[in-house]
């Protein structure tokens, strides 16, 4: 495409995305997930979901890197925001999938050896891949992942036979998949624009690479224990991918949307399926009251600071000005203490904000006991 074709894209092309993309810190113990065979009395469909959650953190994070190679060719406010929301998104998926992958180690599969083999396959692909490419994998696993992420709220019946940690880690992967799945789309779009290029990538990826590589993944993790797999196990199987409620078989036109003429992933609006999860699992999202006294509390640690700074300008004497501010100060920062560590169900602009404030009060403080200490020598 020639720079003139470029300029027309960007300045027509904008976020057309329809949620907002909200950062949520949550933590699961997925201590509940105490075997091998998890799921549905199936080692099948067991080793698949390990095997999904091992692809994610290296995943993830080669999202992230694609998308923000184009981050200084994106000139609209709104999709820039949004990459931004979308990277901390993906980087916390990360992060909660390789904590699960641990407890996946400790049941006998071998997720780190997948790992291994993706970092060595990214690094080779980062070396010989264009930018373009990396970004047309980017969008083709997002339609995917958002597919899949539909698939897991509107049928959610199927992970009923889950363990709880993983059946609400799922669903919550899920709904901010759906959050920001135009982003890295509309990224590609603004910058790039080849959509019959990115259209045979998809169809390569979504109908041959993933499915072929999935099916390897899976048959690597069975053969890491020594469950015995039997054809009504490998039945049980075919049936949660292509029976009625099936992976695939449910949301199969979903998957052949992407190919349509004109296609954007908001054509398909599951905003509404959105909303309902969004209640159904509040209980387990940040808590608003939470989230505002964590904002206030550096405020608090402020007035403190200037009321100990007036406190020894008064008719206090130093000595007794250093006991008043002793005596106060640990319950305080006890308190305080304790709110931080009520951090994980904050977002993460409120976790940095509080945590930046609060180490800077903190290192005020040291600074000034220090001075009045030395004053009073
Ligand atoms: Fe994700
Ligand atoms: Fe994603």
């Amino acid at each position: 495409m020639n720079a003139k074709t470029n300029l027309a894209v960007q300045a027509e092309q904008k976020s057309k995305s329809r949620l907002p993309i909200v950062r949520r810190i949550v933590r699961f113990d997925y201590s509940d997930i105490d075997t091998p065979v998890f799921y549905s009395d199936n080692p099948v469909i067991s080793a698949l979901w390990v095997g999904l959650s091992a692809t994610f953190p290296l995943g993830e994070a080669e999202f992230i890197k694609s998308v923000k190679n184009y981050e200084d060719q994106v000139t609209d406010p709104k999709l820039k925001e949004e990459v931004a929301d979308f990277a901390a998104q993906e980087a916390h998926h990360s992060l909660q999938h390789k904590k699960m992958n641990k407890q996946f180690d400790e049941l006998g599969f071998n997720t780190a050896s997948i790992e291994d083999i993706m970092k060595e396959k990214l690094s080779e692909r980062i070396e010989k891949w264009s930018d373009k490419k990396r970004l047309m994998r980017t969008v083709s696993a997002e339609h995917v992942t958002a597919t899949f992420a539909h698939y897991a709220l509107k049928q959610s019946h199927v992970l009923d036979d889950a363990p709880e940690s993983l059946r609400n880690a799922l669903l919550w992967h899920a709904i901010e998949e759906i959050e920001h799945k135009s982003v890295a789309f509309d990224v590609y779009q603004t910058c790039e624009g080849d959509m019959g290029k990115l259209k045979r990538h998809y169809a390569f990826f979504c109908f041959l690479e993933f499915p072929f590589q999935m099916a390897l993944i899976t048959r690597f993790l069975l053969k890491q224990h020594d469950t015995k797999v039997t054809w009504s196990h490998r039945w049980g199987m075919v049936k949660h991918l292509f029976g009625k409620s099936g992976m695939v078989s449910s949301v199969f036109s979903i998957y052949l949307m992407f190919l349509r003429r004109g296609f954007h992933p908001w054509q398909h609006d599951d905003s509404a399926l959105i909303d309902e999860w969004k209640t159904k699992l509040s209980p387990i999202f940040p808590k608003r009251l939470i989230n505002l006294i964590l904002l206030i509390s550096p405020f608090f640690n402020g007035l403190i600071f200037f009321e100990t700074i007036l406190c020894n300008q008064s008719t206090m004497t130093p000595s007794l000005s250093v006991v008043v501010f002793l005596a106060y100060r640990p319950p305080i920062t006890l308190v305080q203490s304790a709110l931080v560590k009520r951090i994980s169900s904050s977002s993460v602009a409120t976790t940095w904000a509080v945590r930046g404030t609060y180490s800077i009060t903190q290192a005020f403080d040291q600074i000034r006991i220090c001075i009045r200490l030395v004053t009073l020598v």
